[in-house]
Parts: C-alpha cells; structure tokens; sequence
C-alpha cells in the first residue's frame, strides 16, 4: 500500500476476528515503534505485549463498558500497552525544557501511531485507548514507580470495515503566515 493510502484508510477497529496474530508481524509493528522519533531521542516508551487470555480479560474490565472499544479488547489476540518513562521527554539535565511539562504523552502518541499505521499496512487493525483506569492496569502489569500507563493498542484483524469519521477541511485548520490568515496554495 502506498504511504498516503495506508494514511488516509487507517480506521479505528473495535472488533476483531479471533485469529492469533503471528509473533512476525508483532516484531514487523514493534520496528514501527522503534524508529519513532522522540525528544531528543529520549525514547521514553515501554510497550508491553499482553497476550495471556487471563490478563487480557482484566485489562478489559479497566475499560468502562460505555467505552466503544471495551468490546473489542476482550475480542483481540494482541494488546500493546504503552507505558511512558516520566522525567525524561522534555527535560535538559533534569529541568524542564518548556512550559508544556512532560512531553511524554506526544512522544508515545508518536511511537503508537507509528504502530497503528505499521499494523493497518500488515492487513491488522487497531484503535488508540485513552479512556480506561490507567492505575489498575498499571498493577496488573506489575509497571515500575516513575512510569505511567498511556494507552492500550488492541491489534487483530478486522471483523468488520469502519467508515471513516468526518474531518475538517484543510481549509478550516489552516493558516498563512499567522493565525486568522487562510492557507491558499500558490496556482
Ligand atoms: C489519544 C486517543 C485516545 C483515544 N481513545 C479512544 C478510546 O478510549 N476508545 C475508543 O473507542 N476510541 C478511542 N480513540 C479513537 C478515536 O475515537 C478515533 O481515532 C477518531 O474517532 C477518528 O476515527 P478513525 O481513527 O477511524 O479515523 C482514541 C484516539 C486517540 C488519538
């Protein structure tokens, strides 16, 4: 698939066939995530692969039911979870470099990005979990103090297509020059 396709037919899957999903294409999506770019290459990303049915189904009990993805979860053979390095993205010996604070969140958001793409040109799908009780899955998956549970990366094939959600124009998010301004390109 071409680069711009693979972009623009990335959907969010919230159910999944229950075909397992070989080890090859986890290793093929975890490249993906390793050639992420990050703060000043800080790599702040831990990514746990949870594929023990047991484990799987508490995380899915993290996830409140009104969450669309819940189901999904308990559906898919593979879960990425992304747990970030606190102190590290954003930082320059030990201070924070700007006034956004920990840039841990961008850096992740990054890194699965990298492997929801990487996953959808293999044929598998995903969808980015950012609602769910980040604490009780960072005990269940024993996390370490100084590292915060980010997201959850359901990865199987797709039961069913998704139609794509609407987006804003170009027109409608971008500027010339400053704020305000609209964007035309050059004839
Ligand atoms: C940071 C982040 C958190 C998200 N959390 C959830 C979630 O908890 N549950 C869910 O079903 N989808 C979640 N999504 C998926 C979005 O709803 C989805 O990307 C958006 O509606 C656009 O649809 P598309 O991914 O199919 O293009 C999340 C996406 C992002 C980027």
């Amino acid at each position: 698939m071409d680069f711009f396709e693979v972009i623009k037919t990335r959907r969010s899957v919230r159910r999944f066939k229950e075909d397992p999903v070989p080890d090859e294409l986890i290793e093929k999506i975890l490249e993906a995530v390793k050639w992420a770019p990050s703060w000043s290459n800080t790599q702040c990303w831990e990514i746990i692969v949870v594929k023990d049915p047991e484990l799987k189904k508490k995380i899915q009990e993290a996830i409140p039911e009104i969450n669309p993805a819940y189901k999904g979860v308990g559906q898919a053979p593979v879960l990425l979870v992304g747990a970030a390095k606190r102190g590290v993205s954003g930082y320059y010996q030990g201070e924070m470099s700007t006034d956004k604070g920990d840039w841990y969140m961008f850096d992740m958001g990054i890194a699965l990005e990298h492997a929801a793409l990487a996953a959808h040109a293999l044929g598998l799908g995903t969808v980015h979990i950012g609602l769910f009780d980040h604490k009780k899955v960072a005990e269940l998956l024993d996390i370490p103090e100084g590292y915060e549970v980010v997201e959850i990366l359901p990865i199987g094939y797709p039961a069913r297509a998704s139609k794509a959600p609407k987006r804003r124009e170009i027109s409608e998010f971008t500027h010339l020059n400053k704020f305000g301004n609209p964007w035309r390109k050059e004839e």
